[in-house]
């Protein structure tokens, strides 16, 4: 089957939930406040790449913070969300990054990924700005099916 049901019940703020779908690795992430506002000060201007990459949206989509992020049930469309799901492949050669590289120091240095194998790192909405990697991380098919389950795929 190509879609699967994900409890997220019990990530808690600042934490991920990386599961496997399709073979590849999935991260579900529930940023803090201070995640998201690193994410929102960042211009489009200052991005590697400017689509958002994003399955659930019109292809060419920029990659502002709202357009990554994953809205939960009730929630206003194009408002913040606290919530990301991405492949937890780096689009250089497709390791896993490690999530809560918080000392990279981009911006305000809240967080983000640092792929360990050729040094790219990703800022907190999962987007390239450092190193060889030429894409954000991209987000696949996925939406809420209630408060605490997300269907991926
Ligand atoms: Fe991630 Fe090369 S595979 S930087």
């Amino acid at each position: 089957l190509s879609t699967i049901r994900v409890d997220v019940s019990g990530i808690s703020e600042g934490t991920q939930l990386t599961v496997k779908w399709l073979g590849k690795p999935v991260f579900i992430r529930l940023r803090t406040p201070e995640e998201i506002e690193a994410a929102q000060a960042v211009e489009m201007s200052e991005l590697v790449d400017t689509d958002a990459r994003n399955a659930n949206l019109p292809a060419g989509s920029p990659a502002t913070d709202p357009n990554r992020g994953m809205l939960p049930p009730g929630a206003e469309p194009g408002t913040d969300s606290p919530w990301l799901v991405m492949m937890g492949v780096c689009t250089h050669l497709g390791c896993v990054p490690i999530g809560n590289a918080g000392d990279f120091a981009l911006d305000s240095g809240q967080g983000g990924w640092f792929c360990p194998c050729h040094g790219s790192h990703y800022d907190t909405a999962g987007r390239i700005r450092r190193g060889p990697a030429p894409q954000n991380l991209p987000v696949p098919p996925a939406e809420f099916l209630d408060e605490s389950t997300i269907l991926l795929g």
